[in-house]
């Protein structure tokens, strides 16, 4: 059954050993890794259209997806601590499920890491160009969006969502990487932005606004949190870094919740004050909704530096998620599953360069054609499938391997990754039907591939090996 042949988990076990990462995090790091990797585009764009769908309940909205959330990252982190190797789910699943579920894990990761470089690169665009307008400069409008994402004008290209892909991968294909000191940086840019939104914006709120409360019903609260997903996403980071925690057992538990919890409340707080200074149904169409709602309550300045933080904090969301679609493909092409040639990496750089450059223009000129919430939506499914399918290899996993070293073992099993699956899967049935049909294509495409070019040329298939 070559479909379910997997890698040696001994011999990875004992490769990660030799390799002695440095256990050096702790709880608080943990919880500035996931903060960081989190706080972006969903919260400072898709805000907007979340308000538009779901009205002042956007609240509630947050609250589910974050508890969706809570449930996927423990066991996530279960799965992510059982094989000591760094690297993405992708390679634990080769391990452990078998290359069929590896290779649809690794193609779903491509919606999740992928598309989301272009999704924030578009929130990225929107606060720059605010920014910009607070100056009197404003660019032609055919280029300050993708075609059709501003209805009533004649948009063709996002320039600056582009460009900024064009920078970041620039940077990554000479080797540049976050360091634990700019992300730190960054967090606390991000955080003081969202508590000056709050804290400002307080006392600006006409309660009028958050009447009708639900407009609605649930099943806008329900499809606004399917999209307000996205804005918890990167979550994963604190999982993944399992192996390098002093005390898994004590510190990745505290270090998901802490993450998800600071935003959740963050995000819960600002949807209540930008649905109380802007009636809901502005929203539509503005691509900076939270420094918008703060011109309406006529604080330009403050309006002024949420643009310039937010433009700045999600710089490291895109360098992040592109360093990860990179490595996820590096480690397909390494394993056969994908052409040789992206496993190449530059002499001088010591990066995949010539991958991190096809990345950088696929997924920068999506960001610049494609509108923010279809790619959200998108990026959504493919990571709530990941998340689902994680989840259920954890369960089998306990049966199949119980012997396994897990740094990090998921509380209440089999509950709590049963009730990940169960949340997962109902925010994708709240997703659109057009998401569905693009998701499935997706696979499609992806079994095409694999069967028709990854499975003869996997390393696995090849005898001797
Ligand atoms: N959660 C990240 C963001 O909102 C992906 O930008």
């Amino acid at each position: 059954m070559s479909l379910f042949r997997k890698k040696n988990v001994e011999h990875m076990i004992a490769g990660a050993q030799a390799a002695g990462l440095k256990k050096a995090l702790g709880a608080l790091d943990l919880t500035f890794l996931g903060v960081g990797a989190i706080i972006g585009t969903g919260i400072f764009v898709l805000t907007g259209t979340g308000a538009v769908q779901a009205g002042p309940a956007l609240m509630l909205s947050f609250i589910i997806a974050a508890i969706a959330c809570g449930f996927a990252a423990l066991a996530y982190a279960e799965f992510a601590s059982t094989i000591p190797v760094a690297g993405s789910i992708y390679t634990y699943s080769y391990a452990t499920l078998g290359e069929l579920a590896a290779w649809i894990i690794g193609w779903d990761l491509m919606l999740e890491y992928g598309l989301a470089t272009s999704a924030v690169s578009v929130g990225w665009s929107g606060y720059l160009q605010s920014l910009l307008s607070g100056f009197g400069v404003s660019l032609p409008v055919a280029l300050t969006a993708a075609p059709g994402a501003l209805p009533g004008h004649e948009t063709l290209f996002n320039l600056p969502a582009f460009l900024v892909m064009m920078a970041i991968t620039t940077l990554l294909s000479v080797g540049v990487r976050e360091s634990t000191r700019v992300n730190n940086l960054m967090v606390a840019i991000k955080v003081t932005v969202v508590l000056l939104v709050i804290v400002v914006g307080v006392f600006h709120v006409k309660p009028e606004n958050w009447h009708p409360f639900m407009p609605h019903g649930f099943s806008g609260v329900f499809g606004a949190a399917a999209v307000m997903f996205f804005a918890f996403i990167g979550f994963d980071a604190v999982s993944s870094a399992a192996e390098e925690v002093k005390n898994p057992k004590r510190d990745l538990p505290i270090g998901i919740i802490a993450s998800l919890g600071v935003c959740a409340v963050l995000y819960v707080a600002v949807a209540a004050v930008v649905t109380g200074i802007v009636p809901f149904g502005q929203f539509a169409n503005i691509s900076h909704p939270v420094s918008y709602a703060l011109q309406v309550a006529g604080q330009n300045w403050v309006a002024g530096f949420i643009d310039l933080g937010a433009v700045l904090g999600m710089l490291t969301v895109i360098l992040v998620m592109a360093y990860g679609q990179t490595r996820v493909i590096f480690a397909m092409s390494r394993d056969g599953l994908l052409p040789a040639g992206l496993s190449k990496v530059h002499p001088r750089f010591a990066t995949p360069f010539a991958t991190t450059w096809i990345v950088g223009i696929v997924f920068g000129l999506i960001g610049a054609l494609v509108p923010l919430n279809v790619l959200a939506e998108l990026i959504n499914i493919g990571t709530l499938a990941a998340f689902s399918m994680v989840s259920i290899a954890v369960l089998v996993l306990r049966r199949t391997h119980p012997e396994l070293p897990r740094a990090f073992r998921c509380p209440g099993v089999p509950v709590v990754p049963v009730l990940a699956v169960g949340s997962c899967l109902f925010l994708m049935v709240n997703l659109s039907a057009v998401t569905w049909i693009a998701f499935v294509v997706w696979l499609v495409v992806g079994m095409v591939v694999y069967f028709g070019y990854s499975r003869k040329h996997s390393k696995l298939a090849r005898p001797g090996r």
